[in-house]
């Protein structure tokens, strides 16, 4: 099991240093979703370059700040610049924002990302609610960050996603009359896009969607003790799926398109948490 506090007690601290106020609610934001705290009033930002061990995030659309904001009479903490394992990180690196949120007393945590569409009801555009996840590709990273060697042990005690804050997604969306898909986000490490082939496997396991981030911060999340939530904006359909090339250049332009819908949905969340 990795022993987090040793390994990133500077990084907290070096943030709890600055923070103005305690936050209620972490928003991780995904691919090209990343100018969400351009639109709440932020307190402080914390570019993460300046903590110690804090790991550089490495893709486009992915600058690294810590937001500390104010919306709906909520304290935030906005993530923005999220560390991949695709970058060359270890799972341990990737999950500092979430240790950094749970250590400032954060309770909630929602998640964000950019995913492929699998489920052929899906097109790009669309939001889709993550109901689960697939942790089987990253079982040995899990295992080692959280120490949970027994699933059925890891079935009993995690609420995940969380149920009541599910709710409140769902009632965001139809209060703000936005469509939102549900579906099974499935993890896959990268770097590459997935082939036909593996989607067309991934399809008949049961994922509805696909990305590279989200699932193990969603099970980290979850064991420290927050309510998880996870919100997928489907950019492109998956490998074979569609005859246009996959892109990261796709990714961010679909994202850019959905943007306005993606705020309003997460400032309703806010205001209903
Ligand atoms: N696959 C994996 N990750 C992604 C995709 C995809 O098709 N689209 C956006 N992130």
């Amino acid at each position: 099991m990795i022993n987090m506090n040793a390994k990133y007690r500077d990084t907290y601290e070096a943030v709890a240093k600055q923070i103005p106020f305690e936050p209620e609610i972490c928003v991780v934001l995904g691919s090209g979703l990343g100018d969400f705290a351009e639109k709440v009033e932020t307190i402080r930002s914390i570019p993460t370059s300046s903590l110690p061990n804090y790991p550089v995030s490495t893709v486009q659309g992915h600058d690294g700040y810590l937001h500390f904001a104010n919306y709906a009479n909520k304290k935030l903490l906005i993530v923005q610049g999220r560390i991949h394992l695709y970058e060359g990180y270890r799972i341990s690196q990737c999950m500092v924002p979430v240790y950094v949120s749970s250590k400032l007393n954060c309770k909630k945590i929602l998640l964000t990302n950019a995913a492929g569409g699998v489920n052929q009801h899906f097109t790009p555009g669309d939001l889709m609610l993550n109901s689960s996840f697939n942790g089987i590709n990253i079982k040995k990273e899990l295992t080692d960050l959280i120490g949970i060697t027994s699933l059925e042990k890891k079935n009993t005690f995690l609420d995940f996603p969380s149920h009541a804050f599910i709710n409140i997604v769902k009632n965001a969306a139809l209060q703000e009359k936005i469509s939102l898909k549900e579906g099974v986000y499935w993890f896959n490490k990268g770097p590459s896009y997935e082939t036909p082939a593996e989607i067309r496997m991934t399809s008949y396991f049961g994922g509805d969607a696909v990305g590279m981030s989200t699932a193990h911060e969603a099970v980290y999340a979850a064991y420290l003790g927050m309510e998880v939530a996870a919100i997928s904006c489907i950019t492109n359909m998956a490998a074979g799926l569609s005859s246009q090339k996959l892109s990261h250049t796709e990714v961010m332009e679909t994202a850019e398109m959905v943007k306005k819908d993606f705020e309003r949905l997460v400032k309703k969340i806010i205001e209903l948490s």
